[in-house]
């Protein structure tokens, strides 16, 4: 039987009060993780792909089963876009999601690692899209998500319009003041569209909730 997903469920209830400390954290450090070697081949398939490819480059960070990529593509023929998730079971069901289009790649990589890696390549994006990334709602888990987390710097210096969307309207806020603690000014307001654009969209509106979205100009 189809369980409608619940509201986001958290104990946190409203501004984490360590994220000035962590976001300042990260913003003043850097990662020295070694690479996962799955997240490096994904990548030198992705400079495979592009080959000497100069025009405009878009990540859909964080794709799923890479709907919302095959809509980015049709959306920006101009552009080259790039869908990373982690999940091999969702990259797998692609299939049933794609697009006639061939300006759209996608692969399975640990962003931790894909977006240091496109820095160290010196990849600017003209777009980062991020949607409905795992919100991590416990008060807990704060530097699991991604505007708390080692990641954050990587985000800013691979620049372009940021949009992040989420269904918990905190994260899209916590994410704000991330982003104004490293003196960029992000959009926030509630998201409506006619068509959702990912299966997570399409099942938070079916069950009643409503999407929040952040945009940013980073560079
Ligand atoms: C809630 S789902 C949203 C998927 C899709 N954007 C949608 O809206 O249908 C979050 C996605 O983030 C991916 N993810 C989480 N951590 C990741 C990481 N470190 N690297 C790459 N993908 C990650 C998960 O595998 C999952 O597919």
């Amino acid at each position: 039987m189809y369980k409608p997903p619940r509201n986001i469920e958290t104990n946190q209830l409203g501004i984490n009060p360590n994220l000035d400390k962590v976001v300042k954290k990260y913003l003043n450090s850097e990662s020295k993780k070694p690479f996962s070697s799955h997240t490096l081949t994904a990548t030198t398939a992705i400079k495979e792909w592009l080959g000497d490819w100069q025009g405009d480059l878009i990540f859909d960070s964080c794709c799923g089963v890479g709907e919302s990529t095959a809509l980015i593509a049709q959306a920006h023929p101009e552009a080259k876009v790039i869908g990373i998730d982690k999940s091999a079971a969702r990259i797998n069901k692609h299939s049933s999601y794609a697009a006639n289009s061939t300006n759209y790649f996608i692969v399975r990589a640990d962003l931790n690692d894909l977006w240091r890696l496109a820095v160290l390549e010196g990849w600017q994006l003209k777009k980062h899209f991020l949607l409905y990334p795992n919100p991590y709602p416990k008060s807990s888990q704060l530097q699991s998500r991604w505007y708390a987390s080692s990641a954050l710097p990587d985000i800013l210096k691979l620049g372009g319009l940021l949009e992040v969307r989420s269904n918990w309207q905190l994260y899209i806020e916590e994410f704000a003041l991330a982003l104004q603690l490293a003196q960029i000014k992000a959009e926030v307001r509630q998201y409506t569209a006619v068509e959702p654009m990912t299966p997570f969209e399409r099942k938070y509106w079916a069950s009643g909730q409503s999407s929040w979205q952040l945009n940013a100009k980073i560079k």
